[in-house]
């Protein structure tokens, strides 16, 4: 595979390299130590490889909390996630992602993202950028599925792209952990797995309190945006979807609107043409959700997963 290389910041012998992950998306970033700060330069280069790329690992870094939210800075304003309940405890802006139980209690939000989504989609300005870090990561699932939206909207037939030109879909949150519906490739006996976690969670929670993403579930407004938009850097046009959160379209009865987006998120999210990020401890993820969709995959109970989440803030998508 093609690589792409330069020298960062002349005086000092820093190579920014980015090897692509697939034919058709993601890149593997080498030659930055995030355990120091990127210089301004290394900062501009990794910018423009993201969005050359749209989905970057920088794998097998040494970085602390601090170290990781002054990297996502440099793609803009950090934002607080809606719901507070899984922040980091000494750095809020951290929304943590996990398996793991402290004396009987979550440490993180468990189950998120198993569907293919851009992320808050519901929210008026949903985010621009996601990165993950992995703390602790399985050795068996937990992987992250990547589909390349400016790709699937150069796809589509024309019948299609005029039906949805120009079109607003309506997304909706509607809490749906445990669904798994992004990975089309488990096996039965992973089925079973999520099954019986999913009756675990659901007993536990009618013993104890509603989880906080429960209890928010019936209290954020619809919001409504374009089928395909146009990405605000690089003036592509992109499909913008939400496979669990889309509710409807503008102007379409639900019996051609519902079909309508099922097929075009199914046809988006061919596994030939799905990128399946294998997580390494260390490794940073940044992804950019306005010409990505993803969907986080089956972690087994037995084995930890600990990711530190931070999102970016976004425009009204048009
Ligand atoms: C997310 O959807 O933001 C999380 C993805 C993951 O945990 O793999």
């Amino acid at each position: 595979m093609q690589v792409e290389a330069m020298r960062a910041d002349g005086a000092e012998d820093t190579l920014v390299e980015a090897t692509p992950l697939t034919p058709f998306l993601g890149a593997e970033i080498t030659g930055l130590d995030l355990s120091r700060d990127v210089t301004p330069v290394e900062a501009e280069r990794v910018r423009e490889l993201f969005y050359r790329h749209q989905v970057i690992a920088v794998r097998d870094q040494e970085i602390s909390p601090e170290g990781f939210i002054r990297f996502a800075e440099i793609f803009g304003a950090i934002e607080p996630f809606f719901i507070s309940s899984y922040n980091h405890p000494e750095h809020p802006q951290i929304y943590v992602l996990s398996n793991v139980r402290k004396d009987g209690k979550p440490i993180g939000r468990d189950g998120a993202g198993t569907h293919w989504h851009s992320d808050s989609t519901f929210v008026e300005k949903p985010s621009s950028v996601t990165l993950l870090h992995g703390v602790e990561v399985p050795a068996r699932g937990g992987d992250t599925l990547f589909a390349n939206m400016y790709d699937a909207y150069d796809r589509l037939d024309p019948e299609t792209r005029s039906l949805i030109d120009g079109r607003r879909a309506i997304h909706r949150y509607q809490r749906k952990e445990f669904v798994f519906s992004g990975d089309r490739e488990l096996t039965e006996e992973q089925k079973a797995e999520i099954e019986a976690l999913k009756r675990k969670r659901q007993a536990e929670e009618a013993a104890t309190a509603p989880s906080p993403t429960a209890q928010k579930s019936n209290s954020v407004p619809e919001q409504r945006h374009p089928v395909a938009r146009t990405h605000p850097v690089t003036g592509r046009k992109a499909l913008y979807l939400n496979d669990e959160m889309m509710v409807g379209i503008e102007g379409l009865d639900d019996d051609v609107a519902m079909p309508l987006l099922r097929r075009i998120c199914e046809e988006a999210t061919m596994p030939d043409r799905v990128l399946r990020f294998k997580w390494r401890k260390g490794d940073l993820v940044a992804w950019d959700n306005a010409s990505i969709i993803h969907s986080a995959t089956f972690t087994p109970p037995e084995e930890a997963r600990v990711m530190h989440r931070l999102t970016v803030e976004g425009t009204v998508p048009v």
